[in-house]
C-alpha cells in the first residue's frame, strides 16, 4: 500500500540539494549524465556527497550502451553508498542489465520511458523504479500524464512492486496530477519544488494580516 507519495529532487546541484533537504520533504534525489555534467567536482564525489546530504535512494546513471559496459559502470555506481540506485536507460540493453543488476540485489531505476509497453517490460526485469519521462512527451504534443495513468494501472493490475518515479515534470500541476493518479514519486527540479509552496494569496494574505495586525498595536499604543 501506498502511504505518501514521495518527492525527489531532479538534480546534481548539493548547494539546492541541501536547500530542499532543510526543508524536511526530500526522499531522494535523481541526476543524469547532463545534470551532473553542470557541477563541478568530481561526479562519483558529488554522488557520495548527495547520498549523505538526503540519507535516501540516489539515482547515479551509467553512460555505456552495452550490456557489459552497463553492468561494469553500473556495479561501481552501486558500491559508491548504500543509498545509491542505478539508473540504465530502457534500451534492449539496458532491460537486460537491469534484469542482472536487480538479481544481484542492486537498486535500478529504468528511465527515459516514453511508453506503457517499455515500463512493463521495466517491470519484469525487476526494476526498482520506472522513470516515465512527462515533460518530453507533453514537448511533442503527446499527453504525458496519461502515459503515467496507465502504467500505473499495469503495475496495480499484476502487483509489480516497481515503483511509478514521474520524471521530466516542468510545473506543479505535473506533481498534482501524479498524487491524484496515485504514482509512487515525482522528481522535480529545485524550481518546481518551491513553485509547490509559493502561492501569491498566501503571500497577499500574510501581508494583509501582519498590516492588520500592526493597524491595531498603533491604535492601542
Ligand atoms: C529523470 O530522472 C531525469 O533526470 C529528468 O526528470 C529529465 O527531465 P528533463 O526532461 O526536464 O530533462
Amino acid at each position: 500500500m501506498i502511504l505518501s507519495m514521495k518527492i525527489f529532487a531532479d538534480t546534481g546541484n548539493l548547494k539546492d540539494i541541501q536547500a530542499i533537504a532543510d526543508l524536511g520533504i526530500l526522499d531522494g534525489v535523481t541526476t543524469n549524465p547532463s545534470l551532473l555534467a553542470k557541477e563541478p567536482g568530481d561526479f562519483e564525489d558529488n554522488l557520495k556527497k548527495i547520498c549523505e546530504i538526503v540519507k535516501g535512494p540516489v539515482s547515479g546513471e551509467v553512460t555505456a550502451t552495452d550490456y557489459k559496459g552497463m553492468l561494469d559502470q553500473g556495479r561501481r555506481i552501486a558500491k559508491l553508498h548504500q543509498y545509491m540506485v542505478v539508473k540504465v536507460p530502457l534500451t534492449k540493453d539496458g532491460i537486460k542489465a537491469c534484469k542482472t543488476l536487480s538479481g544481484e540485489g542492486t537498486k535500478v531505476n529504468v528511465t527515459l520511458c516514453f511508453s506503457p509497453a517499455q515500463a512493463l517490460l521495466a517491470a519484469k526485469a525487476g526494476a526498482t523504479y520506472i522513470s516515465p519521462f512527462v515533460g518530453r512527451l507533453d514537448d511533442i504534443s503527446i499527453n504525458g500524464m496519461e502515459m503515467v495513468r496507465e502504467i500505473v494501472t499495469i503495475y496495480r493490475n499484476y502487483h509489480f512492486k516497481t515503483e511509478v518515479l514521474v520524471a521530466s515534470a516542468r510545473h506543479p500541476m505535473h506533481v498534482v496530477e501524479a498524487a491524484k493518479m496515485g504514482a509512487d514519486i515525482v522528481t522535480a527540479p529545485p524550481k518546481v519544488i518551491e513553485m509547490l509552496y509559493n502561492h501569491p494569496l498566501t503571500n497577499i494574505g500574510l501581508e494583509n494580516f501582519l498590516k492588520d495586525w500592526e493597524k491595531a498595536q498603533a491604535v492601542k499604543a
